[in-house]
């Protein structure tokens, strides 16, 4: 029996309760009583009493973590990245301090088209190790899963090498990987002018390869002006389901699409990016029990307003955080840029915060009955901070106040 006590905690916060949390519900992340955490073999046996916990068991059949100087919270869950790619973009970026905007440099052949040639050219085995040693640098921010999308290939070859590379990752490195295939994240050149051409190419030739090897568990598809249009991605995205996956949607970025309400009306599991999304596709999202998943460092790289968190939480829905680690839009996995733009830029309460970096997080990915809070039969991902309380989280601005991060039992940071 493997034993580990997390024993006199300062705070603890267990994200228990319904899951997601929608709207009100948020602001209470689950400030426990108990001051201690019981962990048997990689997942959580018990929380409780310090005393009441430690008596059960003889000093030599446990390990201990005294934790009275630190707030104990779920691992965080980083539930939309595209971090699996060749092809950083930091010329395009150079180019956008200069004025010109995301969808410019796209349409003018840049943007994700940059990223997907060189994606092409790397082996797996290379895609897998940077995918890796990008991990490592979110397992220190206290993520312990992350989402990743496909998309930088285009072809059925590289849609199925990116997928398997996060089944590679996911097999050799501590953190958690969830597949998302996101072939519909632009129209390649091999079919420039013919949208409806591609998607039935990824729909007849892509989807049954990666459902044959079981590479995803969602499909996504960026939902935008000029990029896929509802039609297109409603199509696209019921098939999508018929073959199995979950589904998820780049929606109302940048235009207001009525992405939002398609991921409604499609039972969609979490819409994304909302910058643009109405009160009508806010209040469809809510009804239907879509998260609002938020992005706020694309919003801060590409110098657009953020998501109006405060009329989505406050309209009812669920909202997720997640960085959106990207080449192009949002080239970072920090977590703490991401608590302090919530906490300063948009107006989210700390509990708020936590709450949407890890229970909304996890139904996000599908996963809440295993991960996303501190309760007793869920997987022992968990982060203690450096500091008695999560009001220090957006108080240490855009700094890593994780001390250690356990994934399944074991500390791993
Ligand atoms: O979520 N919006 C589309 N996809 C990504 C950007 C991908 C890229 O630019 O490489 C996003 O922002
Ligand atoms: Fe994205």
């Amino acid at each position: 029996m493997d034993r580990l006590i997390l024993t006199n905690i300062a705070q603890l916060v267990t994200c228990k309760g319904a899951a997601p949390k929608f709207g009100k519900a948020m602001s209470d992340a689950g400030i426990s009583e108990d001051d201690c955490v019981l962990v048997e073999n990689g997942r959580i046996a018990d929380t409780g009493k310090t005393r009441e916990i430690i008596k059960k068991f003889k000093p030599e059949e446990y390990k201990e973590i005294d934790c009275s100087q630190n707030a104990v919270l779920p691992g965080f869950i980083d539930s939309h990245t595209h971090f699996v790619f060749a092809g950083y973009r930091q010329d395009e970026f150079a180019m956008r301090l200069k004025g010109m905007t995301y969808m410019e440099i796209l349409n003018a052949g840049g943007g994700i088209a940059n990223t997907v040639t060189p994606t092409r050219n790397m082996p797996l085995e290379t895609l897998a190790a940077a995918g890796k040693s990008r991990a490592d640098i979110m397992l220190k921010y206290g993520v312990t899963t992350v989402e990743g999308k496909s998309g930088y290939g285009l072809d059925k070859e590289t849609e199925i090498k990116q997928l398997r590379a996060m089944k590679q990752i996911n097999n050799e490195h501590a953190i958690d990987v969830v597949p998302t295939f996101m072939g519909a994240h632009l129209v390649p050149k091999e079919y420039k002018g013919d949208a409806d051409g591609y998607i039935d190419f990824l729909l007849n030739e892509v989807l049954p390869a990666v459902i044959d090897e079981d590479l995803a568990e969602f499909a996504d598809i960026f939902c935008e002006e000029g990029i896929f249009d509802i039609k297109q991605s409603e199509y696209y995205l019921t098939k999508c389901r018929e073959a199995g996956l979950k589904l998820k949607l780049h929606a109302d970025e940048i235009a207001d699409m009525g992405g939002a309400s398609l991921g409604a009306k499609l039972c969609a599991v979490s819409a994304d990016h909302l910058l643009a999304v109405s009160d009508k596709g806010i209040a469809d999202m809510a009804s239907r029990g879509t998260i609002a998943t938020l992005l706020p460092a694309t919003a801060f790289s590409l110098r657009k307003n953020y998501a109006d968190a405060r009329r989505i939480i406050d309209g009812g829905c669920a909202a997720a955080l997640a960085t959106d680690y990207n080449p192009g839009s949002s080239c970072t996995c920090s977590i703490p840029l991401i608590i302090a733009l919530a906490a300063l830029n948009m107006n989210m309460n700390v509990h708020e915060i936590v709450n949407a970096l890890t229970i909304n997080a996890a139904c996000a990915v599908g996963r809440q009955d295993s991960i996303g809070s501190i309760e007793s039969g869920k997987k022992a991902d968990i982060i203690i901070l450096d500091y008695p309380s999560i009001d220090f989280l957006p108080y240490y601005a855009g700094m890593n106040i994780v001390k250690t991060v356990i994934k399944n039992g074991k500390a791993v940071i």
